[in-house]
């Protein structure tokens, strides 16, 4: 179908600019620069590339490209996932539908979190549910000196997360550790000892996940579905981090639209820790959660 509709175009402008309609049939959101994207994809170019060649006729090679990526997004694929890549706070990830696709509120996590780091001598972080590693490898790199241990329950999550720690140069200052939330960390020594413990966690309600965008069934179900009210692995991170941070040291992490009054109570409850800030995103949703270690 979309094979069809696109072989009438003979220049790439108009294969782009058809494949934009469809992609808008489709309820793709930004269907135009998206079909650019792709055409940059099909040339092995990049969407600047793309504009200074809108007069030229493609072969069959880059039609059959171009075809075959349409279709896929016009199926809800994430773009991210079709062209194996996204950007986090500067710097290009590898993404898989191992992995979640980072999205931009939690750079404002990583960034709180590297901030936090960087006036401390020689500092020690666990970033817990790692996915890509977009958040360990941010702090790594924004934090000179750091050490960041970064846990997944899914080992291909891990493959990919250390695949991007050296691409982006960071290898040497993360460890990759396959486990359930904070357990891969015991035995090594760090009780008391960490700095910061970060975390992205599924925080999605199970009953929700239906209603979500279809991109995001694209995704793991493990790096979304947060139970039965979303809070399953926030409530055994605030219970269980405590035991590895040193007094004064941050547990850091996101949260979903309306949990803040929950998370907040949760953490007024565990001796271990006091509420410091919350942050919002930028549609002003209540987004990142600080707490202090007492
Ligand atoms: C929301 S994703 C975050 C990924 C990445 N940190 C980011 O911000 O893009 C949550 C991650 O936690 C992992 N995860 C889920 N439950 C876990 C558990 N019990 N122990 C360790 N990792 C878990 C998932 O595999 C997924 O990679």
């Amino acid at each position: 179908m979309v094979e069809k509709r696109l072989s009438d175009c003979a220049k790439i402008a108009s294969l782009a600019a058809l494949a934009g309609d469809i992609l808008a049939l489709s309820g793709v959101e930004n269907p135009q620069i998206e079909a650019e994207a792709l055409m940059a994809e099909a040339l092995g170019t990049s969407r600047s590339g793309v504009l200074m060649r809108l007069r030229e006729e493609p072969g069959q090679a880059v039609r059959g490209r171009f075809t075959g990526l349409v279709e896929r997004r016009t199926a809800r694929e994430p773009l991210q996932y079709i062209l194996g890549r996204q950007e986090f706070s500067g710097r290009i990830f590898k993404v898989n539908p191992a992995v979640l696709v980072p999205r931009p509120e939690t750079e404002t996590l990583a960034r709180e979190g590297a901030d936090f780091l960087k006036g401390l001598n020689s500092p020690l972080a666990a970033d817990i549910g790692t996915g890509s590693g977009c958040i360990a490898v941010t702090l790594a790199l924004e934090a000179p000196g750091s050490f960041i241990y970064a846990v997944d329950s899914s080992g291909a999550a891990l493959k990919t997360a250390a695949a991007n720690a050296e691409k982006n140069g960071a290898a040497g200052g993360v460890e990759f550790l396959k486990g359930d939330l904070l357990q891969p960390l015991s035995g090594r020594g760090l009780q008391g000892r960490l700095d910061l413990v970060i975390s992205n966690p599924p925080y999605i309600p199970t009953d929700d996940m239906q209603g979500l965008q279809p991109e995001v069934l694209y995704e793991p179900k493990a790096a979304l579905d947060g139970g039965p009210d979303g809070l399953d692995a926030i409530r055994r991170l605030v219970r269980e981090a405590p035991a590895y941070l040193r007094p004064g040291g941050r547990l850091m992490f996101e949260i979903g639209f309306g949990q803040a009054g929950a998370v907040r109570e949760m953490i007024n409850g565990e001796p271990g820790l006091y509420f410091e800030k919350i942050i919002l995103d930028f549609a002003g949703i209540e987004r990142i959660i600080s707490a202090v270690k007492r």
